[in-house]
């Protein structure tokens, strides 16, 4: 297995690696039913592009295969972000999109990072993503590791990961991301009718906001 940063001719096959791993697996999106392994979709397709256009993204390669087996596809987080990506979640169309991101925009919002550490810029991991096959072998931690090195080279004080499940949530307090803010899934009911918005598949029933200060 081969790491590296991800260069702009392996964006397809980024998405390809997404669509069949992370897309309907990770736990918002199964507790949704976003889409089915396989699948594309459209707005988290454009979400990781815009990502990997920042340059910040890491990748491991199966070198047997030249597959893509693992990402972490990390972008900068600038004042202002938030506020422009919750206007234009309202135009958008799909509403199991938009209930995942009102979620995540609104604890970030709400937090204020950017105040809190003095900074104009926050390097933010968005997708941790591992093929199927390949998990529960270090792999996440590597990309994660690789991406703090990222972080450091690229003079960023605040990395930045919003873990939505307990394995990501393992893999970054192994590398001493520390949890800023969290809210149990079971808390987090639709307003009018209390129902519960996101129901997780065990174990994971949390979302942390994990943060490294880089010194
Ligand atoms: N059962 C129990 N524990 C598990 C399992 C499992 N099926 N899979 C991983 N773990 C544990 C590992 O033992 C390890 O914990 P430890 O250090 O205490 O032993 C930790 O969780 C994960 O370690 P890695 O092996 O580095 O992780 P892996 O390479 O398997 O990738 C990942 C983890 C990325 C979360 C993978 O499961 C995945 O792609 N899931 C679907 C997408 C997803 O949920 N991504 C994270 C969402 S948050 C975000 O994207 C920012």
């Amino acid at each position: 297995i081969e790491f590296g940063l991800i260069p702009e001719e392996r964006y397809d096959d980024v998405i390809h690696h997404l669509r069949n791993n992370f897309f309907a697996d990770e736990p918002l999106n199964h507790a949704v039913s976003l889409c089915r392994p396989g699948e594309p979709h459209a707005e988290l397709e454009e979400h990781s592009l815009t990502t990997l256009r920042d340059g910040l993204s890491q990748m491991a390669v199966h070198t047997d295969t030249d597959q893509i087996i693992g990402v972490a596809l990390n972008g900068i987080q600038r004042p202002g972000d938030i506020a422009t990506a919750q206007a234009k979640l309202k135009t958008m169309a799909d509403m199991k999109f938009r209930q995942i991101f009102d979620l995540l925009y609104g604890v970030n919002k709400r937090l204020d990072l950017f105040k809190l550490h003095g900074v104009d810029r926050i390097f933010e991991c968005r997708i941790l993503s591992v093929d199927k096959r390949f998990r529960s072998r270090g792999l996440a931690r590597e990309l994660l590791k690789r991406s703090e090195i990222t972080a450091r080279e690229s003079g960023f004080k605040v990395f930045k990961e919003d873990a939505t499940g307990l394995f990501s949530q393992r893999v970054a307090e192994s590398l001493g991301l520390k949890t800023v803010c969290q809210i149990r899934y079971s808390d987090y009911t639709a307003e009018g009718t209390g129902e519960v918005v996101f129901k997780t598949p065990s174990p994971h029933d949390t979302l942390k906001i994990m943060v490294k200060v880089l010194q």
